[in-house]
């Protein structure tokens, strides 16, 4: 750097010094392989990520089809095992077709910016999560955002608007963990022929027949106007993403979706842990009612202390705190405690309430889950 000039980064002192005032410094704490922690922090409700079947799958493949994928999937990067999870998750799910990408995000990515264009209206619920927004700014479609889980709103963005259209909603919302009304929201779009874009990351593996994802639960798996995204990360236990949908839209995304086309294939231990825990999740259905009942047991109990908490329609269980400083303290003092919760706070969460997030597992066990109650409740702010 030249003498005299500053340096183009101090920029980010004043930021830190910003996110330090507001209690909104961000911290990454590497946790040990054995962590003593109760985890009611992770997404993997439904405890597959350490099974020893999946691992084992996950590790297999590894040493069958190489470490990485060794290029991007119309390239090098496709192999058998993928086709053989696409073909079983688009099964599973009740789906024609399915394209597996590097990460939900990807995937998201992927759908949103393939499926819509300069004549596309976007009708997006104001509580999606942040992959479906870029995938929204990235794409040159028009877009109204709408109220949260709101079948009429959504009716009336599409009402006066003629041309392609698609609604685009997670299936279950990650911060407070509250379903979106399908089967309403699809007749909101049928009454207009419009698409719907489902992201089923918090949905897949807990709802439906034996989790079979939140499509199947509002009785619309495999409808041709509708595709599903989801995440292999959180009830598989794995990394990864899909798109879920007809052949043809399938197709459409092998040709045109650019986080699909540019992006190296995902690597075959993902490939093989999802496609393990997903064959697990077939021979084990009750998982998934098992994790669903576990957040509604956690709910009714931290409810019944007097805790403010949103009623869970999948796994995750979100609980108020006063304020984000409350809410770091409150989760810091649970750790102590020796229990992992998140930790909800601006910006992340859109309307500045600041949360413990809880999520359920189907590995939980009842001393487990009283246990954890037990330290919500005794480490909560008071006043
Ligand atoms: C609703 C939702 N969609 C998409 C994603 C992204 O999935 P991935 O972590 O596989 O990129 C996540 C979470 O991480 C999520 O919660």
């Amino acid at each position: 750097m030249s003498r005299g000039t500053s340096d183009p980064f101090d920029w980010l002192d004043e930021q830190a010094g910003l996110r330090r005032d507001a209690g909104l410094v961000r911290t990454l704490r590497p946790r040990p392989a054995d962590s003593p922690l109760l985890d009611l922090a992770s997404n993997d409700y439904l405890g597959l990520a350490r099974h020893p079947e999946v691992t084992r799958s996950g590790a297999d493949a590894c040493l069958r089809w190489g470490a990485g994928a060794t290029g991007s999937r119309l390239v090098s990067g496709s192999t058998e095992l993928h086709a053989e999870l696409e073909r079983e998750l688009a099964a599973f799910c009740g789906f024609e077709a399915a394209l597996v990408l590097a990460s939900g995000y990807a995937a998201n990515l992927a759908a949103v910016t393939a499926l819509t264009g300069p004549d596309t209206l976007i009708v997006a619920d104001s509580a999606n999560h942040a992959s479906l927004i870029d995938g929204c700014r990235l794409s040159r479609a028009s877009r109204e955002v709408v109220p949260h889980a709101d079948p009429e709103a959504v009716r009336k963005a599409l009402d006066g608007h003629d041309g392609p259209a698609v609604a685009i909603t997670d299936s279950v919302f990650s911060v407070d963990g509250d379903a979106a009304p399908l089967p309403a929201l699809a007749a909101a779009c049928r009454e207009h022929g419009a698409a719907m874009l489902v992201d089923d990351a918090h949905g897949l593996g807990v709802l439906g027949a034996g989790g079979r994802g939140a499509a199947d639960a509002a009785g619309l798996a495999g409808a041709p106007d509708l595709v599903c995204t989801a995440t292999l990360s959180k009830s598989l236990g794995s990394q990864g993403g899909v798109v879920l949908g007809s052949a043809r839209v399938i197709e459409h995304l092998v040709n045109s979706a650019r986080t699909f086309i540019f992006d190296t294939g995902l690597a075959p231990a993902a490939a093989g842990a999802a496609l393990g825990a997903l064959r697990l999740l077939v021979r084990e259905p009750q998982r998934a009612e098992r994790a669903r009942a576990v957040a509604r047991e956690l709910y009714g109990r931290l409810t019944a202390e007097g805790l403010e908490a949103v009623r869970p329609d999948a796994c995750v269980v979100s609980v108020r705190a006063p304020s984000p400083e409350a809410a770091v303290r409150w989760a810091a003092d649970c750790r102590t405690e020796g229990l992992s919760v998140g930790c909800f706070r601006p910006p992340s969460v859109p309307d500045g309430i600041s949360r413990l997030r809880l999520t359920a597992r189907a590995d939980l066990t009842d001393r487990q889950i009283a246990d954890a109650v037990g330290t919500i409740v005794r480490t909560a702010p008071r006043d």
